[in-house]
């Protein structure tokens, strides 16, 4: 069992196979936070805490002046706003006389077998090989008002810890939450890094290390998703961790909407983290009876760096979160048409390029945009998920018949949650795009987004994809979004209820990918949101894959691709190839680097096979071929990130290795040229040190290798790479 309890003294002592986690409920009833890092004895950890007289901190009446005990001091699991701590708290309250001072005491606990699951939320589960308990711990708010459930996950064999938070209102009036977040951890001390994965549009996860100061350090998002410009995980660092070495403890939301993520390192040098659904947009009802849940966090602790704490998460969201037919199998080498031809194709061509694909050896066309309605610009159609006859010049089902003659799976893309002004659908239901009465809604990408939080208009579209879907064979669905959401007001629901509409649209969106799936469990979905703007583990709960980024430049893509990797698999990043000069930054790399970055990822192509010359074919043609000979070794693989992009000066490189241990690809692009530089040599990471390796015919040990490292073959042009392929003798 991975929950040790101590009854008598109320201890509770989570133990995954490297990590410990540890909370006490103290004799006021407080539940304390006491220990989170390396697994060991499970000693009561809370004599580690300090009790001091502090100025202006002030004590529970319930202590009876007892001037050592204050809140605004200890480590706490679940602290609250009003109850004499004045750090950031984890929920604030408006009770029905209009307070929110509040105080939260230990009431029970409950463990149950197995890994528990959140009604209508995204949640890591167990498979038959992962050893899972769940602990419930229930507080009361001292008013006798509601409880909080704290659900804890104890993934043995992942390492992994997730909590979240359920409250349920036990008193007979209407409650008022301004603040719920689903986790926090208060430890004693400062002295960390906060890696934050900040971007923008074309420029999403980019790694950032800063230590943290006196003070607030934040993230998060208030545009509907998880956003291109912040992602919900973050990692803090013991100042001198490396990749390999040192203390670092991650923490990732499975949520999708708007998040919050903060670290403070507060007066008396401690810091303690939050995560959770931002406060702002934020305002939940939960009547009597009710009860509200908040999405989990995944939390991981390695004493052995940052590259350590990236294979836990992704082992875990590779085989306990992804889910379907495409969690293992190898997913299709596909080419899809946006960069090639963007809005202007008709049937014939896409018939063309899918041959011209074929021949090379992808498995799946997928028509992008332009397909639907009114479609050959980006300024109308959305909402009218019906198949254009006119434009296709055939039926779906005939278009899709044709590309599966030449071998090929057949794809298309929707955007389900928006609407164009210059549609049927917005002109036969303008109350169904979010937007505030008596103003005029933020307009972008000239588009609306659909209130999601209603049942009745997310119905309506999926009865529609549906009608789509049975019309044709079709096995793959790229579910887009793109724009950030403004204007949050539901025609649907009373005024005082409005604070509500942000999550309830999340909500909706889950509901409708969960009857998609259900529905249509082996079609491969992929995730988008004008590039990576909701790559967040909610997404991967129900699609496998999600595009990485509307950059595909192979050089934007190294930093890119290297901030991902922190917290997610490269199985759920969607990468391509695609023309060159690049569509975004107009730069030109050998369609040999393009492969390198896009094989590092889902694998596909974006371009028009027919503009290429026969030489660039062959290419490709080769590529894919040697792609198949890797796809589980990268699908499953180790990876390792074997330098930063952002530091890198000659070359950038990374690993891929096999749990086994038995091959591993080293895969290497080429930065800058210096003529008659110096010598590069890579040292390997994650082989077999008694176990010999083969490289270009030659034999090394793998001690060696990884201590020596490898010479690298001499780039003769900038941006030049070179993939090499390493056997296990
Ligand atoms: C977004 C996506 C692109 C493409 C276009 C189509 O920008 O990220 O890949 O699908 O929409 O409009």
């Amino acid at each position: 069992m991975a929950i040790l309890l101590d009854d008598t003294k109320r201890i509770f002592t989570l133990q995954t196979d490297h990590s410990m986690y540890q909370m006490k409920a103290d004799r006021y009833g407080v539940l304390l936070h006491t220990w989170f890092g390396n697994n060991g004895t499970s000693f009561d950890y809370s004599y580690l805490i300090t009790y001091e007289d502090r100025g202006f901190s002030g004590n529970p009446y319930e202590t009876e002046n007892e001037r050592t005990y204050s809140l605004d001091a200890l480590p706490q699991e679940y602290p609250v706003y009003g109850s004499g701590d004045y750090r950031s708290t984890a929920l604030k309250v408006r009770y029905p006389d209009g307070s929110n001072a509040c105080e939260l005491r230990y009431y029970s606990y409950q463990i149950l077998n197995g890994k528990y699951s959140l009604p209508g939320l995204p949640a890591i589960y167990a498979t038959e090989d992962t050893k899972a308990d769940t602990l419930i711990i229930t507080l009361e708010d001292t008013r006798h008002c509601f409880y909080v459930h704290i659900y804890y996950g104890v993934l043995e064999n992942l390492d992994i810890i997730t909590r979240a938070v359920c409250i349920e209102n036990h008193c007979s009036d209407d409650l008022y939450f301004e603040n719920i977040q689903s986790t926090c951890v208060d430890y004693l001390h400062g002295n960390f890094n906060f890696h934050t994965f900040y971007g923008r549009h074309v420029k999403e996860r980019t790694h950032q290390k800063s230590p943290l100061q006196h003070g607030i350090q934040s993230i998060g998002s208030t545009r509907g998703t998880s956003s291109h410009q912040y992602n919900p995980f973050f990692i803090l660092s013991e100042q001198d961790t490396t990749e390999d070495t040192g203390n670092c403890y991650g923490f990732s939301l499975l949520y999708s909407g708007d998040f919050s993520g903060l670290a403070e390192y507060d007066q008396y040098d401690q810091t303690r983290i939050l995560l959770g659904i931002h406060p702002d947009n934020f305002y939940y009802c939960i009547k009597p009876g009710e009860k509200f849940y908040a999405p989990e966090t995944a939390m991981a602790f390695s004493d052995c760096g940052l590259g350590n704490l990236s294979h836990i998460y992704h082992k875990a969201y590779r085989n306990n979160l992804c889910r379907g037919k495409y969690k293992t199998a190898r997913r299709p080498i596909l080419l899809n048409s946006w960069e090639g031809v963007y809005f202007d194709f008709d049937g014939d061509k896409l018939v063309q390029m899918a041959k011209d694909a074929s021949e090379l050896g992808v498995e799946l066309f997928v028509m992008d945009d332009g397909w639907f309605g009114k479609r050959d610009l980006d300024v109308s159609g959305l909402g009218d998920w019906l198949v254009n006859e006119e434009k296709l010049g055939c039926t779906l089902g005939e278009l899709s018949e044709r590309i599966h003659k030449l071998g090929l799976q057949f794809g298309i893309w929707f955007e389900p949650e928006c609407v164009n002004e210059d549609s049927n659908l917005y002109r036969a239901h303008p109350d169904w795009a979010l937007q505030v009465p008596g103003k005029a809604p933020c307009r972008s990408r000239y588009q609306l987004v659909l209130d999601f939080s209603r049942e009745d208009v997310r119905d309506y579209i999926f009865t529609h994809i549906c009608q789509v879907l049975d019309s044709a064979k079709i096995e793959y669905l790229k579910w887009d979004f793109n724009r950030s959401i403004s204007d949050i007001y539901s025609a649907k629901l009373p005024a005082k209820r409005q604070g509500e509409v942000a999550h309830r649209y999340i909500l909706g969106l889950y509901d409708m990918l969960e009857k998609l799936i259900q529905r249509y469990p082996d079609i491969l979905i992929e995730g988008c949101s004008g590039g990576g703007g909701r790559f967040d583990a909610g997404m991967l709960y129900y699609t496998p894959q999600i595009w990485c980024s509307d950059d595909t430049d192979a050089i934007e893509r190294l930093s890119i691709q290297y901030g991902t990797s922190f917290g997610y698999p490269v199985s759920t990043m969607g990468s391509h190839v695609s023309k060159c000069p690049n569509e975004q930054t107009g730069r030109m790399t050998p369609l040999n680097t393009r492969a390198t970055v896009a094989m590092s990822g889902t694998f596909g192509y974006e371009l028009d096979v027919n503009q290429m010359s026969d030489e660039e074919k062959a290419l490709v043609k080769a590529q894919i071929k040697e792609f198949k000979s890797y796809d589980s070794l990268i699908q499953n693989g180790n990876y390792y990130r074997l330098t930063d992009p952002s530091e890198a000066q000659s070359y950038h490189s990374w690993e891929f290795v096999a749990e086994d241990k038995s091959e591993a690809l080293l895969c290497i692009v080429s930065l800058q040229i210096h003529p008659n530089g110096p010598g590069n040599y890579i040292k390997l990471k994650g082989l077999d040190p008694h176990s010999a390796y083969l490289i270009d015919g030659k034999k090394y040990p793998g001690d060696v290798l990884m201590n020596g490292g490898l010479l690298l073959p001499f780039a003769k042009a900038e941006y030049e790479s070179f993939r090499i392929h390493i056997t296990r003798c």
